[in-house]
């Protein structure tokens, strides 16, 4: 890995990896880290503030292995901690994520927009703000969807259990004629071909991933000046559970990334994570 810092994404699970792919295309030269919290996952149904405290011990970790910029590639991990780690690392360059409701809001013609997240992400101040500022006289439905994230954890993609369950989420938000679909949790990007087969068309898709991927670019270009030259990026990963259990889920997952990966076992000892990995000499503590 190259002394230029890493960009840091990081997840519950494999969900970031919807996210991190996008930032792999846009920018390929840099290297990179993804660390799955593959030991608590599901985050969804936890505590705003237990969420904050594993948000809080990763980004520690992300520092001390080289991160330079930290993505959070979950929304439920930035409803309960972006603003928290952006005032305990204030000299970090963090990029968070929030469902895409302004561009639905701008987007639809029914006036009815229907959001799919996980409950912790509906719950935090995040979401309040953005219907506060962006949906005006839109009807907002929100839907939370117990189950989804375990689906995609567990490879269960296009399963008739899974298509199941989406049937079960949608169609109370088709019936209601939303046009517009934000998909608010980075885990449901996987299960597009199973979306799609539900939604029949009757509505458009919003996945925020190439927008995050822009916004880390830009971050890049503010902090470095830039995306590095003459280099290929290199990508070291991360699982708090089994590692080869993430590396079939990468294979799975993103068949087309054609990146090589190292992936590596972190551990969580008395609520710190740990890995035998050496640590960084760039990282930036306080
Ligand atoms: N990918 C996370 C998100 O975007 C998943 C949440 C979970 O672990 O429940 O919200």
């Amino acid at each position: 890995m190259s002394d230029d810092g890493l960009i840091a994404v990081f997840d519950s699970g494999v969900g970031g990896l919807s996210v991190w792919r996008h930032i792999v295309r846009q920018l390929p030269s840099e290297d990179t880290l993804y660390l799955a919290d593959q030991a608590h996952v599901p985050y969804g149904h936890r505590s705003l503030s237990e969420v904050r405290q594993f948000c809080s011990e990763i980004g520690r970790f992300l520092l001390r292995q080289g991160a330079t910029i930290i993505v959070i590639a979950c929304n439920t991990a930035s409803a309960a901690a972006l603003k928290y780690l952006r005032d305990v690392f204030p000299q970090v360059p963090f990029v968070g994520m929030e469902p895409a409701v302004k561009p639905a809001v701008a987007r639809t013609q029914s006036g009815a927009v229907g959001v799919l997240a996980t409950e912790a992400t509906f719950q935090g101040e995040l979401f309040s703000s953005l219907l506060d500022r962006y949906a005006g006289d839109v009807d907002v439905i929100t839907q939370v969807c117990p189950g989804l994230v375990d689906a995609v954890e567990a490879g269960a993609l296009e399963t008739a259990e899974t298509e199941a369950l989406l049937r079960t989420y949608l169609t109370p938000l088709l019936r209601a004629g939303i046009d517009q679909l934000v998909l608010g949790c980075t885990h449901y990007p996987f299960l597009l071909p199973t979306i799609d087969r539900v939604i029949e068309g009757r509505a458009s898709i919003i996945d925020p991933a190439p927008a995050v991927a822009r916004q880390t670019a830009l971050v890049l270009a503010q902090t470095r000046g830039g995306a590095r030259t003459g280099h290929v990026g290199r990508h070291r990963f991360y699982t708090t559970a089994d590692v080869e259990v993430l590396r079939g889920m990468v294979l799975r997952l993103l068949p087309e990334s054609g990146c090589a990966v190292e992936i590596n076992r972190a551990r969580w000892v008395g609520g710190q994570l740990f890995s035998r990995h050496p640590v960084s000499r760039r990282a930036i503590l306080r």
